[in-house]
């Protein structure tokens, strides 16, 4: 058996094409050059303390902060002594200027209801709902979950706990009974704001049936607020549950703005761990706030003519950065759509942009994939030519995904911001600024201010250009999360024990000569194959460069000889048949495209892969198929159970 060197990831996917920012882009751009971007960033490292101070008096703040940060590693405080609030720098702070009258929010729902909120109105419509928390007895400090579609309501309810300085939990309205019922225990949490029901492709998710499920048993859930959106006959629990629109009449508009510590808690995100127990990250109101200020204002190059529509469900990460928070804050025009993309027909996201005339479009690989597999006809039918800005989020961008983006989507006008981050990372931390920085299909480019990554072996030492490693961030940075709610070893364990003093991000990347990265994926994924460490993500885009391969996942096997074999399981485009050929052509491609090592030893066609609703494909589900047992591993956060049985049971 080969000698397994557990240094280095190895890299053999090389991208040689670079796209320039055009010259009319740059020129408007807030950034416009690269040495202006690259003098930006080397002063930002300097002095982050300064970069973000600077930044940080864009807000509108309560008390002036003492102190920029305290780093006692790993905790970090942020401008502290301030006090600030959050949702009056997303609502109050636009009422003084000309944005009073412009949209906040355009919303459209899935059975196509169209909705647009001024921001006077979301206002209006915040102060009202946090006044139903406060006669609900719900205030500063206490947890309230969110389980809502993404419709105005969910941006309301945020705003209206950040409002009194209630710590929001969002639960994505895709998890069941179970995965609330943890949330809630975990959390502490008092009340439930849920509605009657959601539209998913024109079926109704029993939303509050499931709430009810996961209050069974004894919890500290004193109240549930059920805003009505389906109509749908369900179960109102006497002294316990009560209308969102009830309550509003018993309620006025006055409500100010509470003045909260920098470090007061903002939310709670659950992530699945590895262990498979949730981790609770925790966010704080100023340096979380200034992340995403920050990012949105010059990842986006947001202006305030712009139509920005982020497809995020508000229930991940991204909805809450980028759907609600980070638009608000700038004053943007934000788009929200409650349903699912191919629904009614697969043009969905391309009649909403031609209705809308969107500018700014922010979306994720996987959605993008499927949208390839679908097929171009269904783009064409509808002029995308509003469009200004591309940004991709959530897994590494297969190159010629991104290439069909840039093309199909941007019609190769627009740039492409593959911005990498993650929930813990609160904002966008490897990005392009798109009037400045060159990019290439597949790389996240370069680092944002302040942000200070690198690449390291093993022993914690620095790797050269083209070698792989494990990315770590080493200085923190203001929307850090603070912790894992209640677990505080767990948080030092996780993130700052392997590198003490740096943040370990899990993810495996390289750095070309040039300094872009290029992440390959999740530490966990890498696979060992006769001693040589490969990012999955580099032979799912070998795969998906193939002309009939719609998407791709790769995992990792026991194998005798080499260590760990490489099984593939490939989705391919529509009307292509799935032959015995065509397997041994895709095995003879990725040999092609990144050596023999890495050819798979078993090509298995299936009709979808396991993913979660954030669109990243479940990995440790396949990895237990491929080496042929039964999936026994916790499979809550898994978008379509159907997909499973479907691979389990599938050829083969
Ligand atoms: C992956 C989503 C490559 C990565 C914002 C990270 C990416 C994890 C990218 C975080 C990207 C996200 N390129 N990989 N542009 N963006 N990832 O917490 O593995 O849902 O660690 O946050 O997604 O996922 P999370």
């Amino acid at each position: 058996m080969a000698k397994i060197d557990n240094r280095n990831i190895e890299s053999h996917l090389k991208e040689k094409r670079v796209f320039k920012p055009s010259r009319e882009f740059a020129r408007a751009a807030r950034i416009k050059t690269l040495a202006q971007y690259q003098k930006m960033w080397r002063e930002s490292i300097r002095s982050p303390e300064k970069f973000w101070a600077r930044e940080a008096k864009e807000l509108m703040w309560r008390a002036p902060w003492k102190k920029v940060l305290e780093w006692k590693p790993p905790f970090a405080k942020w401008f502290i002594g301030g006090k600030i609030n959050l949702s009056e720098n997303c609502l109050d702070r636009h009422l003084l200027t000309h944005r009073r009258n412009k949209a906040a929010i355009i919303w459209e729902g899935e059975p196509g209801e169209k909705r647009t909120l001024t921001y006077q109105q979301l206002h209006h419509e915040v102060c009202r709902f946090a006044n139903v928390l406060k006669r609900n007895k719900i205030g500063k400090g206490d947890r309230v979950i969110i389980y809502l579609p993404t419709i105005p309501e969910a941006a309301i309810a945020m705003l209206a706990c950040a409002r009194i300085g209630a710590v929001h939990s969002v639960v994505f309205g895709g998890f069941s009974s179970d995965a609330i019922r943890d949330r809630i225990q975990d959390s502490g949490a008092v009340a439930v704001i849920t509605a009657d029901g959601s539209y998913r492709r024109g079926g109704i998710v029993p939303l509050k049936k499931n709430v009810d499920d996961a209050l069974r048993e004894r919890s500290t859930i004193k109240r549930v607020i059920v805003f009505r959106r389906t109509a749908a006959d369900i179960h109102m629990e006497e002294g316990r549950d009560v209308w969102w629109h009830r309550e509003l009449e018993y309620v006025n508009a006055n409500c100010p703005p509470v003045a909260l510590d920098s470090e007061h808690p903002l939310y709670i995100l659950y992530t699945s761990g590895s262990t498979g127990k949730p981790k609770g990250i925790l966010h704080t109101t100023a340096g979380y706030l200034l992340g995403i200020y920050a990012t949105t204002k010059y990842v986006f190059d947001i202006r305030d003519e712009d139509i920005y529509w982020c497809t995020a469900d508000v229930g991940w990460v991204t909805g809450h950065s980028y759907v609600v928070y980070g638009p608000l804050a700038c004053g943007a025009t934000t788009l929200m759509y409650e349903g699912a993309p191919n629904w009614p027909e697969p043009d969905r996201f391309w009649r909403i942009i031609e209705d809308h005339r969107v500018n700014i479009l922010y979306t994720a690989p996987t959605a993008i994939r499927a949208f390839i597999r679908w097929g171009d006809e269904w783009v064409k039918k509808h002029d995308l030519s509003s469009l200004r800005l591309l940004g991709s989020v959530g897994e590494p961008i297969n190159p010629e995904a991104w290439m069909w983006y840039q093309r199909t989507i941007g019609g190769g006008r627009c740039p492409v911001v593959d911005t990498w981050w993650q929930t813990e990372t609160g904002c966008i931390m490897i990005t392009p600024l798109p009037g400045a920085v060159p990019t290439k299909p597949g790389s996240a480019t370069l680092p944002f201010f302040g942000v200070d990554p690198a690449i390291v072996d093993l022993s914690g030492k620095e790797v050269g250009p083209n070698v792989g490693g494990k990315l770590i961030i080493r200085k923190p940075w203001p929307s850090m999360l603070r912790t894992i709610y209640g677990d505080k070893e767990r948080y030092k364990k996780q993130y700052w024990s392997e590198y003490p003093g740096n943040y370990l991000t899990g993810d495996g990347a390289r750095r070309d000569e040039e300094g872009y990265f290029w992440i390959v994926g999740r530490i966990d994924d890498v696979l060992n194959v006769a001693g040589h460490r490969l990012g999955t993500s580099e032979i799912e885009s070998a795969l998906v460069s193939h002309a009939r391969v719609a998407e791709a996942a790769v995992v990792g096997r026991p194998d005798e000889l080499k260590g760990q074999g490489v099984v593939a399981f490939v989705t391919l485009k529509a009307n292509v048949d799935p032959t015995a050929a065509l397997k041994a052509e895709l095995r003879e491609h990725v040999g092609k495209h990144i050596g023999a090592i890495a050819k798979p030893d078993e090509v298995r066609f299936a009709e979808a892969l396991p993913k979660t609703r954030s669109g990243k494909i479940m990995r440790r589900l396949l990895k237990e198929l491929a080496t042929g047992k039964t999936v026994t591993g916790d499979t809550t956060t898994l978008e379509d159970f159907s997909v499973l049985a479907k691979l389990s049971g599938a050829e083969e």
